[in-house]
């Protein structure tokens, strides 16, 4: 018979037994579970590895490892006369373990995998609910009955089953397995069958919160936990200062904001490193003549420019003669992952996610101005094209990442004038890499 417990009940409160006392063989932390939020989450992840002495050398020089190759690329050296990061960047699997820590499980991150709804218009009525993975963290996103949205690691505090799928609408979460139930405020609300259990206190053992923040349409989560549990998710400032930094301004009167339609989403997956895509994303146009060549009759190459700022870079161009296109492109990289096109009445968002050192995802979702949203062959004739440029892009990509795992090369040049917003990338890598 399920146990009911009501989220004020405290059983009992007490230290976590360790794990040296749970297995014997590994050093555990001695700390309170009311304590684990995804503050010490990320912190507990690297304890529970590095404390392990089976593992603690092999972890120590694997870090080093990496933080040797983290020097093999000088940011300060001027774009002129700078190389490349080493292939190894982009090929060594401890490397990219190593890059999913301090680049993607800290800061702000724009979320999609797997997930047809990412964007607030879909989690706009409470209940809603969408679920996604990041590098190792499956998180799950909703808006709970009092209309806030929040997130939570989507993992069942029981056995650590998933907990939750896909996308759509629930009241709570049931965990398939056996059954323990969490609200959408994260509390535990029943755990079944736990008649006779001891130092078990309830509260500790609610759902780990993800701080999330909405900017515009889109749903961003950050695994540093530093916000008080009272914040506003929509709090602009805080996305706008440390995420777009100075650019926000610049976005909205480009025309990236909620009043676009959302038409739908398509996914590649690619065999290449996740900054292959991103590298070619931000060469300032420099490819387009040559493997985009249906795409570069629709732009005035000549007029080509990037700006970067803290942590985004701008390429704008003039359009030509295309409806698609329009009159001008603007094409914004958000470190580290996210770009957001905006060309004459279309907008799309490419989301590139991590799957391995040589795999990733690309999500690209689409959105049109509302009044062109029902007309059918204006859509279908400008998809066709747009996946033209992905597929080109999808064999650069690949090609690109075969010749990283070459013994013949190891480290590239710049072209100064056009590559400067995949250098302005790469310098914010290190530093993000380094600390
Ligand atoms: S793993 Fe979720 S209830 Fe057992």
């Amino acid at each position: 018979m399920a146990a009911m417990i009501g989220s004020g009940q405290t059983i009992k409160t007490g230290l976590q037994p360790t794990l040296s006392h749970q297995r014997g063989h590994c050093r555990f932390y001695q700390t309170p579970i009311s304590t684990l939020t995804t503050e010490n989450w990320r912190r507990r992840r690297s304890i529970t590895v590095a404390s392990c002495s089976l593992h603690h050398n092999s972890e120590n020089s694997l870090k080093s490892h990496c933080e040797k190759l983290v020097h093999e690329f000088d940011p300060e050296v001027p774009i002129e006369k700078a190389l490349t990061p080493p292939s190894s960047w982009y090929t060594d699997a401890s490397f990219y373990d190593f890059e999913l820590d301090r680049v993607f499980y800290r800061g702000w991150q724009a979320v999609g995998q797997f997930l047809p709804l990412r964007y607030t218009e879909q989690i706009k009525e409470p209940r809603d609910f969408f679920t996604g993975r990041l590098g190792t963290v499956e998180f799950v996103v909703c808006r709970d009955e009092k209309g806030k949205v929040q997130a939570f690691h989507n993992v069942c505090r029981h056995h650590a089953s998933i907990l939750a799928s896909g996308s759509g609408q629930k009241t709570c979460f049931v965990c398939p397995y056996h059954g323990w139930t969490y609200g959408l405020d994260g509390a535990l609300r029943k755990a079944t069958r736990i008649t006779g259990i001891q130092n078990f206190n309830v509260n500790e053992f609610g759902l780990i919160a993800i701080d999330v923040a909405v900017w515009g349409p889109f749903v961003l989560l950050n695994l540093e936990r530093k916000m008080s549990p009272d914040y506003d998710v929509g709090d602009n400032d805080l996305v706008e200062n440390e995420w777009l930094g100075s650019t926000s301004e610049l976005l909205k009167c480009g025309g990236v904001d909620t009043s676009l339609s959302y038409l739908f989403r398509r996914e590649y997956t690619i065999d290449c490193n996740w900054k292959v895509f991103c590298d070619n994303y931000l060469d300032g146009g420099y490819h387009v003549p040559y493997a985009h060549k249906g795409l570069a009759s629709g732009l005035e190459l000549d007029s080509y420019s990037t700006t970067t700022y803290e942590k985004v870079s701008i390429q704008s161009c003039a359009g030509g003669s295309t409806e698609r296109v329009g009159s001008k492109a603007l094409y914004a990289f958000i470190y580290p992952n996210f770009m957001i096109n905006r060309y004459g009445p279309w907008m799309d968002t490419n989301l590139v996610v991590p799957l391995g050192p040589r795999k990733c995802q690309v999500i690209f979702d689409y959105f049109i101005e509302p009044h062109l949203k029902d007309d059918k062959s204006f859509i279908e004739q400008s998809l066709i094209d747009s996946e033209k440029v992905q597929m080109e892009d999808i064999i650069l990509c690949d090609g690109v990442q075969r010749g990283l795992e070459s013994p013949a090369y190891c480290s590239g040049r710049y072209a100064p004038t056009v590559e400067n917003a995949m250098y302005h990338f790469h310098q914010l890598l290190h530093s993000n890499l380094c600390m």
